[in-house]
């Protein structure tokens, strides 16, 4: 029996073919990033210790994964793979009788399942090395792996000829290693090749020569797709969005068009859900049961209740929805706002920073900001907050059965009372007691016949 394993993901390289001014590693895919979903997986199978190589761009992928229980070391200079790999001999020193599990941590589609069984795999066979590979139609993109009768050989896909018929399998970049022998064999890395680099993939060929190497092989191929540029991680975002859409649909959720909805891997949906095409539920995002969410509708780090309606064109931010309310089409909901339950925001209204209370409307063309309001008020046409007087931002409170009339101006600080009226088009500056009928604006002028007069002169 052996003891344990260490885990060593390989984040250092320059990621050339990305172009970018940051790691690799470091995209989102649904909301997490690459090297996350490498080590969450990585963290499913208990090792004795994750280290995770860096080089390029380090901070960056020390910052992003400094929340979770793994030991950085550092590779100075990018010289390849194996290269990496010696970076941590200190460390895989010191527990010679394990295994090691190294794998390149731009592989986010791999499974635990699929660890798991190629651990089992390699204790089982009693191997020296074990390395993740899969049957392909076409391995472009992926170093290749020639067996011949007694051994295996590996050749890089730029150096592989092109009559090369035996191809068998290819080298998904995970391995298992027995430690001890992974140190012996390590030195006899050589860089003779068109990069001049140590690969990692040369340990196959010589290990093979005195040990036992074999090829774990898996049947779900999109799972062993690195993401070396960012049309592969679309690709491998789109895997992902597949999955999370599937699991979603075992849920009890409805989702119409999966091609052209997008939910992040940690959104989470009640039963008898229905998303129709072309909606985005980003973040932490909770979505309740019996809730429709139309076309066109983006959600980010929200919280909806029960048998919400989300209408078509509708952005909410950093938001709560309660049971039973309606918002939208064409609503924007700012951080910080709260719509309680039976409560119907509308056509172009914008909140930020609100409570929008009970049963209250606000059916078109508004602007909430910084607002407590009550229950049962209604909001009339075009009302809007003025909430900043170019240095402050200030509070309106609208309190219970109020009536606010169309084309209102609310110069805040201000507090609407009670069961208050508002005439339509006021500029409201000072508070209004409970019960009253607040108007403010200039009163009409009419002249009769003075239309007449203007044409004939
Ligand atoms: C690698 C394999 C290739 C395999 C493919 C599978 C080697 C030499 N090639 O190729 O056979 O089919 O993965 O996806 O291993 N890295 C370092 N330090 C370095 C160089 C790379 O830490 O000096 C890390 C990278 O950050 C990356 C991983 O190693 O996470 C693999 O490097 P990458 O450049 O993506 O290798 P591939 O060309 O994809
Ligand atoms: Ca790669």
């Amino acid at each position: 029996m052996r003891k344990g394993f260490l885990a060593l993901v390989l984040a250092a390289g320059e990621a050339t073919r990305f172009r970018s001014e940051k790691n690799k590693v470091l995209y989102p895919l649904l909301g997490k990033s690459m090297l996350h979903h490498v080590l969450d997986c990585v963290f499913k199978l208990k090792p004795a210790k994750v280290y995770v190589v860096v080089g390029s761009h380090q901070e960056g992928v020390m910052k992003d994964a400094s929340a979770k229980k793994i030991e950085f070391i550092t590779q100075r200079k990018q010289l390849g793979t194996a290269h990496a790999v010696l970076a941590a001999k200190s460390r895989l020193q010191k527990k010679k009788d394990m295994d090691v599990l190294i794998l390149n941590a731009d592989l986010p589609l791999l499974s635990p399942e699929t660890l798991r069984s190629m651990l089992l795999f390699h204790r089982r066979k009693g191997n020296s090395l074990t390395f993740l590979s899969a049957e392909l139609e076409n391995p472009k993109g992926f170093g290749r792996v020639v067996r011949s009768p007694d051994r295996i050989k590996i050749v890089e896909e730029k150096e592989a000829s092109p009559s090369l018929r035996r191809i068998k399998e290819v080298n998904a970049g995970v391995y298992l290693f027995r430690i001890k022998d992974l140190l012996k064999a390590l030195p006899e890395v050589s860089k003779q090749n068109k990069k001049r680099e140590y690969y990692l993939t040369d340990l196959v060929e010589i290990l093979s020569e005195k040990q036992k190497v074999a090829a774990f092989k898996t049947s779900h191929v999109e799972e062993i797709v690195g993401v070396n540029n960012r049309y592969e991680l679309a690709r491998a975002v789109a895997v992902l969005r597949e999955r999370k859409i599937k699991a979603l649909a075992k849920q009890g959720v409805t989702v119409y068009d999966p091609h052209t909805t997008w939910i992040d891997l940690d959104v989470r949906i009640g039963r008898d859900t229905t998303i129709y095409p072309s909606v985005i539920i980003e973040g932490k995002s909770l979505v309740g049961r019996k809730c429709r969410l139309y076309p066109f509708v983006h959600i980010i780090d929200s919280r909806l209740g029960n048998r919400v309606k989300i209408l078509s064109s509708t952005v909410i931010e950093e938001s709560v929805i309660e049971d039973d309310a309606q918002v939208g089409p064409f609503s924007h909901l700012r951080p910080k706002t709260v719509v309680r339950s039976g409560a119907k925001v509308g056509n172009f209204v914008e909140m930020k920073n609100t409570v929008f209370g009970k049963f209250s409307k606000a059916g078109h063309l508004s602007y909430l900001g910084d607002c407590q309001v009550k229950e049962r008020v209604n909001v009339g046409a075009g009302t809007i907050t003025c909430n900043y007087d170019g240095r402050k931002k200030h509070r309106t409170t609208i309190e219970a059965g109020a009536f606010i009339g169309s084309g209102t101006e609310l110069v805040a600080p201000l507090k609407i009372g009670k069961g208050a009226y508002i005439g339509a088009g006021s500029t409201i500056t000072k508070d209004v007691r409970p019960g009253s009928l607040a108007v403010s604006r200039s009163k009409q002028v009419e002249k009769p016949g003075w239309a007449r007069r203007l044409r004939r002169s």
